[in-house]
């Protein structure tokens, strides 16, 4: 009896311990159905030692044979949730290669990244399109990862400047939205693909500013950093108690890699 007593502080505390959102964005890569198969798999075993949540997105393109692919897996215990680097706003129509809502979460998916800043410069998606993205995302019941993050001249200008960019990027991307199932990830484009991170301590004041942001438009969110993120770096970031996780490019590609940042990350 007395131990059991003994232990209600940690199993109290466990319960209220946050569990932190890994989130592996693959891009344009890798090249192959089969390759992709093979990395997915890789996901699929670490998911079974980690103690994060973490979801794969591939490109659009692989997620029907990856879906099949988790089915099987899930049996043998593998957790990795499929996500989406994209979804369109309609649901059907004349929309020549787009994908909505409803039909990526037919296929399995439960997460989508909308406005990555790689779509805002590469097709030119405005902070409207993100919204209108968000609003049909959230409505089909998927959970919604909000790309922000400013550009190397904004940063030069200082902290405040970078936070005025991304306090209108929100104000924009979330306008009239309300929603529980909300992820905001802070990429800092120089900080994309650079190997030059942010520091851990600027990506925490953005992930408070982030949080007290969105709570005034469209309530609680989750705060994400994303930048060149690494087995190396990714603890510093993930590790802090304003930032719920990590949204990770080039190192989600190696499969020993991933597996490495996964491990790194336990509850906090
Ligand atoms: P990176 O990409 O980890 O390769 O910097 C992150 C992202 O763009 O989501």
């Amino acid at each position: 009896m007395f131990s059991d007593f003994a232990r209600l502080p940690f199993v109290l505390k466990y319960m209220y311990m946050a569990k932190k959102i890994l989130i592996a964005n693959w891009k344009e890569n890798p090249p192959t159905e089969r390759q992709a198969a093979k990395l997915f798999a890789a996901a699929m075993e670490t998911s079974k030692v980690a103690t994060a949540t973490t979801v794969i997105c591939s490109p659009e393109i692989f997620l029907e044979g990856i879906a099949v692919q988790a089915k099987t897996e899930r049996k043998k215990g593998g957790r990795a949730i499929l996500g989406a680097q994209d979804v369109f706003w309609e649901e059907a129509g004349a929309h020549t290669s787009e994908a909505g809502p409803k039909m990526l979460k037919r296929l399995g998916v439960k997460y989508v990244i909308v406005g990555h800043s790689e779509r805002r410069r590469e097709t030119g998606e405005t902070d409207a399109m993100v919204n209108k993205k968000v609003k049909a995302a959230l409505l089909a019941g998927l959970r919604v990862v909000v790309c922000v993050g400013e550009p190397i001249e904004v940063r030069r200008q200082g902290v405040k400047a970078a936070q005025k960019f991304v306090g209108n990027q929100l104000k924009k991307g979330l306008k009239n939205v309300e929603s529980a199932s909300l992820l905001i990830a802070y990429e800092p484009i120089w900080a994309i693909g650079s190997g030059e991170s942010d520091t851990p301590e600027d990506a925490r004041l953005m992930a408070v500013f982030i949080k007290a942001e969105a709570a005034r438009i469209a309530g609680r969110v989750k705060v994400l950093y994303g930048g060149s993120v690494n087995p190396k770096n990714v603890r510093d970031f993930v590790s802090q108690k304003e930032i719920d996780g990590a949204l990770v490019g080039g190192a989600s590609l190696h499969a020993g890699e991933w597996k490495r940042i996964v491990k790194k990350i336990g509850l906090s």
